[in-house]
């Protein structure tokens, strides 16, 4: 098959490879980019994990995982040869200060075969308690040690507060230079999500009126139906702040909110970035309950099939105070923005699986149309839908049809599948793609995980020491808990309800 001639050859090596995200997301990716041809004409995975599994039995997990979730459907026999062919398994336990040999003799194999030092890209799917060992083992073993050409990619969570992830940033600093650390956050490789730089950047339409002079509040909504899965061991230590909010909706409310950037250049992008998580103002343990919510899903609901409240999942403490779903009012303290709400709010469980992010715009500042004319007035709006259903919406006023000026709202719509009759890549195709091609753009810099960290120190500190006894729970199947309509409400607000969705 023919590949991708401007890469260089590269050897993928995934450390927590008998995992679940490598079989549900890595791999699949991966074997999408073969179908695309776009991963370079020499490549290698070389899966890494502690269990004893031969090369065959690790290329049939992978293949199992791409036939259960790949948005291809199941393999092509023809592509799979090609594809299997270039996997391999080799078993370490980076518990082991003395482990690292087989793999250090796999990686020279494929370079003796090759004729050539490859890019080696060391993908870091395993918990934060193994990342440093496994940083450590990579180091002793000297097989990362050219910053042009090996690179080293860091699943998510990226610490759990703000003292931790400055000590993870510290030691693999240590250790690799930044421009070899790739911290991921996926929502940053969705293409809708990296559709909001162009919708606002490229278009000059939007640009002049993306300021507080004519935008009155901003809702970032990142709603699951999906409880906890299988990862309730995870989840309970972590809740919706660490887990989504941290990282995902904070990310979206920088792309939302920054200035325009000089170039795509990947520390230009995250310049801009910081500069809006270090603007959001404060907030002081005094104000939490005013300006933060936090809730738990009860059982309920939802998509037409009954669900075990939170407590009743497997894993978690039946007298757990995690919260699996939060909403915040969040300030950003700049020209752009001054006096414009940024409301957040996130969850598990809920009616729907939908982020979108909705842009209210002001009032026009006269209204001459009578009374009469204008009584279903609604502001004007835009909906950026990330999931599903992916596009973008305009609502407008427009007159209705009759003899009568009467206003009425009517939406405009862009949908993705319709304009360009194709499916957009997953975010771990776009982002795998980029680490390979050794562009940074849509990755985390250690500074903007310190600074999104900061944000929600005081929201954690305070949820932390005083655990919620009283939760106002939400039943699953729901929208959330109604202490998050009440936070919108005392200011004169309310939560957009998803629209784009057809039914
Ligand atoms: C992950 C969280 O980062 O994102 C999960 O750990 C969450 O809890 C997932 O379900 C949501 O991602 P997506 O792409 O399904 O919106």
């Amino acid at each position: 098959m023919l590949q991708n001639s401007k890469l260089e050859p590269t050897i993928i090596v995934i450390f927590g490879a008998s995992g679940d995200l490598t079989s549900r997301k890595l791999a699949p990716a991966l074997y999408n980019l073969l179908l695309d041809q776009q991963l370079p004409e020499l490549w290698a995975i070389v899966g890494v994990a502690r269990r004893k599994m031969d090369d065959d039995t690790f290329r049939q997990r992978i293949r199992e995982g791409i036939d259960r979730v790949s948005r291809r459907g199941v393999v092509k026999e023809s592509v799979w040869t090609e594809f299997s062919g270039n996997i391999s398994y080799t078993s370490e336990d980076v518990n082991d200060l003395a482990s690292g040999n087989a793999l250090q003799s796999r990686l020279n194999e494929i370079e003796e075969e090759w004729g050539l030092r490859a890019n080696r890209v060391y993908y870091l799917a395993i918990p934060p308690t193994e990342m440093k060992l496994a940083a450590t083992m990579l180091q002793r073993l000297g097989v990362c040690r050219d910053c042009t050409r090996d690179r080293l990619v860091v699943e998510k969570p990226f610490g759990r507060d703000l003292p931790s992830a400055r000590a993870l940033n510290q030691f693999l600093g240590d250790m690799f230079v930044e421009s070899q650390i790739y911290r991921i956050d996926h929502y940053l490789g969705k293409e809708t999500v990296q559709n909001i730089l162009a919708f606002r950047f490229a278009n000059s339409l939007y640009e002049p009126i993306w300021n507080r002079s004519y935008i009155e509040q901003v809702q970032i909504t990142v709603a699951e139906t999906v409880g906890v899965e299988e990862r309730g061991a995870y989840y309970d230590k972590s809740g919706a702040l660490r887990d989504m909010v941290q990282n995902h909706l904070l990310q979206i409310l920088c792309l939302v909110a920054m200035e325009p950037p000089i170039s795509l250049d990947a520390d230009d992008i995250r310049n801009k970035k910081v500069d809006v998580l270090r603007a959001i103002r404060p907030i002081h343990a005094e104000e939490i309950d005013r300006v933060a919510v936090r809730g738990q899903y009860k059982k309920g609901t939802v998509l037409g099939g009954s669900v075990p409240g939170y407590r009743q999942e497997k894993n978690v403490s039946p007298a757990s105070t995690t919260e699996t779903y939060a909403a915040f009012i969040f300030h950003i303290d700049n020209w752009r923005w001054q006096g414009v709400p940024f409301y957040l709010r996130t969850g598990k469980r809920l009616q729907e699986k939908v982020s979108e992010i909705s842009i209210i715009f002001r009032s026009p500042p006269h209204q001459f149309f009578p009374s009469a004319a204008v009584e279903s007035w609604q502001p004007n709006r835009i909906v950026m839908r990330i999931q599903p259903e992916e596009g973008i919406g305009t609502r407008i006023q427009v007159k209705q049809p009759g003899t009568r000026m009467l206003l009425g709202a009517a939406e405009m719509k862009f949908r993705y599948n319709e304009a360009f009759r194709s499916l957009p890549p997953e975010a771990y195709e776009t982002l795998l793609l980029d680490v390979i091609r050794g562009d940074a753009m849509l990755f985390m810099r250690a500074d903007q995980i310190e600074c999104a960290w900061q944000v929600v120190a005081p929201i954690l500190d305070a949820w932390e020491s005083i655990p919620a006894t009283d939760f106002s729970d939400y039943s699953a199947g729901s929208w959330g808990p109604e202490s998050a309509d009440l936070l919108l409400a005392g200011e004169k607000h309310s939560w957009v309800q998803p629209t784009l969705t057809e039914r």
